[in-house]
């Protein structure tokens, strides 16, 4: 889509620069420059929820959520190539929250690549979102790894369009994470020919990273941690050698891999959402190979949140979770045992055990 015009204009740039500096052919340099994944690093902040209280007030804890989690991307050495940022941006769709945030996503000296969330498309549907950011979904390329981005946060257009007597209303049903009005999220029928067009043109072996903003994997329908049409989609990623899907919406770290999958969630810069585990009625309804974090400390507000960067350089990918008030984790994918790995706790004996709150 729009994005294979960005893809060529990033190429073109870092092309037009190494053919100044070296005189190869055009040709030449676009070939070593594809197939180089040499420093691929980017960053990946996600669910800053900007809540707008009147005039120009905000709630502050989620605007401090965000602004260090740019400052901390800024300050990087070396520079990551890109930042995501994995929706979720506001609270309940409004003009004022999405200015906000954008204009504090406006500071990253990066270029970014956003995700629709739910908070951010319900109220208009992502009419606004559009005006600052453009397509829903879309896709590129760098060094060598085909990048798409999908919004995972449809639902039946009789939702959408018939259910709900205003557009405040529906935004408010759709964004309670655990009410059961406002579920299942989709990727949809048009959207998943849009991926399968897109997916034709790539070689099996290139490596594919997916941006989803809720998992593309079922994990806890009552929490909404689940994608309806999650399979259909993993069936068109199943051709390819290596795949990854990174996901916001969840607030914690999770990982897993189905298949050829990776899967691996992002933390949110505005609270942590506890496990589905926790909660007594559920049973264990985490990805089967996520060691939990360390719950939450209340006494830290920031504690459980973060952002994270991300290496690409296997084609594969390794996470570091920077953790705003507490132990930084790494979690990276094993080509031995062919699944993602907690370098410090995936061992069970090393676990931390859960805090005890009186
Ligand atoms: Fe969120
Ligand atoms: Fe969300």
């Amino acid at each position: 889509m729009s994005n294979s015009r960005i893809g060529r204009r990033d190429f073109l740039k870092s092309a037009g620069g190494l053919a100044a500096l070296s005189c190869l052919p055009v040709s030449m340099v676009k070939l070593a420059f594809a197939d180089s994944r040499k420093n691929l690093t980017f960053a990946h902040i996600s669910d800053s929820h900007i809540q707008h209280i009147k005039g120009t007030q905000f709630v502050r804890n989620w605007d401090r959520g965000l602004i260090r989690a740019v400052a901390e991307t800024n300050m990087l050495v070396p520079k990551p190539d890109f930042v995501v940022f994995g929706g979720d941006l506001a609270q309940l769709g409004k003009k004022e929250e999405l200015d906000h945030g954008a204009e504090m996503l406006s500071k990253l000296n990066y270029k970014v690549y956003p995700v629709m969330g739910e908070h951010d498309y319900y109220l208009d549907l992502g009419e606004y979102w559009s005006k600052l950011y453009g397509p829903h979904y879309y896709s590129w390329d760098h060094k060598g790894v085909h990048f798409i981005t999908l919004n995972s946060i449809l639902t039946f257009d009789k939702w959408t369009y018939e259910r709900w007597p205003t557009d405040m209303q529906r935004m408010v049903e759709m964004a309670g994470l655990d009410n059961p009005n406002g579920s299942p999220f989709m990727v949809g029928k048009k959207q998943r020919e849009w991926l399968q067009k897109d997916l034709e043109k790539v070689k099996k072996n290139r490596p594919v990273v997916v941006f989803s903003h809720s998992p593309i994997q079922k994990i806890y329908k009552g929490w909404n941690f689940w994608t309806e049409d999650a399979e259909e989609v993993q069936d068109l990623l199943k051709p390819f050698d290596d795949v990854t899907v990174i996901y916001g919406h969840v607030h914690q770290i999770q990982y897993n891999q189905i298949g050829n999958i990776s899967f691996s969630a992002v933390m949110a810069t505005a609270w942590p959402w506890p496990y589905p585990q926790s909660y007594a009625q559920a049973g264990s309804h985490l990805p089967e190979l996520t060691v939990p974090m360390n719950r939450a400390d209340p006494f830290f507000e920031r504690d459980a949140t973060g952002w994270q960067l991300i290496n690409v350089e296997t084609g594969r990918v390794a996470m570091k979770f920077n953790l705003y008030d507490n132990t930084n984790r790494t979690v990276a994918f094993n080509q031995k045992t062919g699944q993602p790995e907690d370098s410090m706790y995936q061992n069970p004996a090393r676990r931390i055990l859960p805090q005890t709150h009186y």
